[in-house]
């Protein structure tokens, strides 16, 4: 079963056909929503839209614990993120759909272990490849197939949110080597490589990072809608083909 983590403009799968809703209560309490069970093309789905189904969980309070320690529970054998990030260099504009093969990781706070005293003997994960490199290359074959155009590779920095970032630290995370910025990232991939599921993430350029393009003086959420709109589009049409060709 493949699972898929909806972000911002991906709140439902209309290509899923639900046959059952769960409400799971994990021992890090509860998911951001129900678990929505169905089918993309034959492919058996659980589907979770990370904010809630009303987007009412800001990314900071997201428990990413309960929700990737849910889908594991439900049988997931592969996580596939989509998130909507904010791009750095000027190719990297709106519209952009990237699968990431880095992260740096620049939140805090944040519950980001399974590892976390108790009973449980410590690992130290390997995160060298944070994203599953046979899933990307599984993306990255089905958007080939899809007709849709997405970039392969990009380093992806996780700030906390929920504000937007200065035109200042957009400037840091460039220099640290990031190519697009988003809020949810992390601890999500970590809690998926402790939990020994394969995970890899869709990302859309929903806007310019502050400071850049577009942005350089402020960032126009109402843009950002629209683009979001048309490029989730493209990322349905990208997993339909995931789910076709995926054995
Ligand atoms: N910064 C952080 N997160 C984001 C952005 C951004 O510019 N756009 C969409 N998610």
């Amino acid at each position: 079963m493949i699972a898929i983590i909806g972000g911002s403009g991906l709140t439902h799968l209309s290509n899923l056909d639900v046959t059952r809703r769960e409400v799971v209560r994990t021992p890090y309490g509860e998911p951001s929503g129900a678990l929505q069970f169905g089918h993309v093309c034959d492919q058996q789905t659980v589907f979770i839209a990370r904010h809630g189904y009303g987007h009412t969980i800001p990314p900071h309070k997201v428990n990413y614990r309960a929700n990737i320690w849910a889908l594991k529970q439900a049988g997931a054998q592969a996580i596939i993120s989509v998130a909507s990030v904010g791009g750095i260099p000027e190719h990297m504009g709106p519209g952009v759909i990237l699968i990431p093969d880095q992260i740096i990781d620049y939140t805090w706070g944040r519950e980001a272990t399974y590892f976390d005293g108790g009973e449980t003997p410590v690992v130290h994960v390997d995160f060298t490849e944070p994203y599953d490199a046979a899933l990307r290359q599984q993306i990255l074959k089905a958007a080939r197939g899809s007709g849709e155009e997405v970039l392969d590779g990009g380093t992806y920095a996780a700030t906390q949110g929920p504000r937007l970032e200065s035109a200042g630290e957009i400037t840091r995370l460039e220099r640290d080597g990031a190519h697009v910025v988003g809020m949810t990232g992390m601890p999500e991939a970590v809690l998926a490589r402790e939990l020994e599921v394969p995970y890899a993430a869709i990302l859309v350029v929903a806007n310019h990072a502050a400071g850049r393009g577009k942005s350089e003086h402020s960032i126009q959420m109402s843009e950002i809608e629209a683009t979001l709109k048309v490029a989730m589009g493209r990322v349905r049409n990208i997993l339909q083909h995931f789910c076709a060709t995926c054995v």
